[in-house]
């Protein structure tokens, strides 16, 4: 993967392709010059005395490309980096239980692009034709229903901005630095706008019989994922998605039919929804018996324990990038919560001594991506950074040796919502620093 440089608001090493950077007196006076935050950025702020003639590029002088036979735009043919990628500090020898991870490093802004969701798959990614697609609904209800996708879409629906995170998210690195950049400690997290229908209107039409308690989703991959949800939860807010991003669901990420069960681990949400079953207790699944639990002290194991805890991971700069000489750098992230909204970020340049508050930018919505920025002038010296979030429950994301006074942070761990240190050499090399 090629470095990527992070360049003070205000070099003079800035190369020629890097956006135009402001005079130091833009950055000084910027502050208190009308438009505020952004002028002190130089951003939109008055012209610089210094400022050379503006060139005309050579795209300016000629004709782009015409429509595309194909028109299904794609991103520049420059933005090569841009990529969904698998991890290589943890292979998985037999390749179709797998995972590729989101580049959060180059995510701008909270919603993941169709084509870089993460996506974790048991067996692989089945091609399921949508005309002939069922979902079946029966057990402890009054009536059994079966739906095409056809009658699914004519039902009403619902769009919402949700995260969606792999609760093996981080595993590789509790207590050592096993992964280089924040695609491969954070990247099984994505976020969209996800459509579909609730399924409360889908049970309710099949009518739920007295003592219904758990529901099972059912998936038609090779794997048959299944999980047993509480009916609460399900008759809450799940969804049963058929839409992301705009457009029907990518075929990694369930096409045509998901269930989704916002702020929960990933692993509920199951993938090419095909069967939901009522019963009146749960089914004790493989993936919440041997997998999925975590490892508790005195040899105990936690089992269901669904909610994704509030997190968050500064993106810039991280792993694997370079800082280009001392100056004005703007720190950004994200954070969320599977227990509500996002209240505050504190900010540590200092490896922890002290904490600042990052501004939170709009829209802060519930079991969403919010984005966080922090303005910083990196003295060139040495620095540990990390981000702590707050969510409206009040709780304050731990570290490491938080959760591990309270679970046991051996083998497979999941659930990893710790504090993410980076650390920053002399050189301007930001490192993994998690132990
Ligand atoms: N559903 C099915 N049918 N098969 C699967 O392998 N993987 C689960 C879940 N649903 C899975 C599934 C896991 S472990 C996760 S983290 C999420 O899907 C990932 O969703 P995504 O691939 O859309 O990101």
């Amino acid at each position: 993967m090629s470095e990527t440089k992070l360049y003070p608001i205000e070099s003079e090493n800035r190369p020629p392709s890097a956006p135009p950077a402001p005079s130091r007196r833009q950055v000084l006076l910027g502050a208190a010059a009308a438009g505020g935050a952004l002028a002190a950025l130089g951003v939109g702020a008055a012209k610089s005395a210094k400022a050379a003639a503006l060139a005309v590029p050579e795209t300016a002088k000629s004709m782009g490309r015409p429509i595309e036979a194909e028109a299904y735009g794609m991103p520049s043919k420059f933005e090569t980096q841009y990529k969904r990628r698998r991890t290589d500090v943890f292979v998985n020898k037999q390749n179709f239980s797998d995972w590729s991870m989101s580049p959060l490093q180059h995510q701008k802004g909270i919603i993941t692009p169709n084509g870089v969701i993460f996506e974790r798959h048991h067996a692989g990614t089945p091609d399921i034709d949508p005309k002939t697609h069922k979902l079946v609904i029966h057990g402890m209800v009054k009536q059994p229903l079966e739906f095409s996708m056809d009658a699914l879409l004519r039902y009403p629906s619902v769009s919402r901005f949700y995260f969606l995170e792999c609760s093996g998210n981080g595993l590789t690195d509790w207590l050592q630095a096993r992964s280089k950049t924040v695609q491969q400690t954070h990247g099984l997290l994505s976020c969209s706008q996800w459509t579909g229908v609730p399924a409360s209107w889908l049970l309710d039409e099949a009518g739920l019989q007295p003592g219904a308690k758990w529901v099972m989703f059912e998936g038609a991959d090779g794997s048959s994922h299944v999980r047993s949800i509480p009916i609460e939860r399900v008759m809450k807010d799940t969804l049963i998605v058929y839409g992301s991003g705009g457009e029907m669901l990518r075929p990694e990420n369930g096409y045509p039919l998901r269930a989704f069960i916002p702020g929960w681990e990933g692993n509920c949400s199951v993938k090419w929804l095909r069967r939901i079953k009522v019963s009146d207790q749960p089914w004790y699944f493989r993936s919440e018996t041997a997998r999925y639990t975590d490892p508790m002290p005195e040899g105990k194991w936690r089992q269901f324990s669904f909610t994704m805890e509030c997190k968050s991971v500064i993106t810039n700069p991280s792993g694997g990038m370079k800082m280009q000489g001392p100056g004005h750098y703007e720190i950004q992230g994200f954070a969320w919560s599977g227990n509500g909204h996002i209240k505050a970020v504190d900010i540590t340049t200092d490896g922890g001594k002290t904490w600042r508050e990052a501004t939170l930018e709009r829209p802060i919505l519930d079991k969403c991506l919010t984005r966080f920025t922090y303005r910083w002038n990196w003295n060139g010296q040495p620095a540990k950074i990390a981000s702590r979030a707050v969510d409206s429950t009040d709780y304050v994301q731990p570290t490491v040796a938080d959760i591990a006074k309270v679970r046991a942070i051996v083998g497979f761990v999941q659930h990893h919502n710790g504090v993410h240190p980076w650390s920053i050499d002399a050189n301007g090399e930001v490192k993994n620093a998690i132990a």
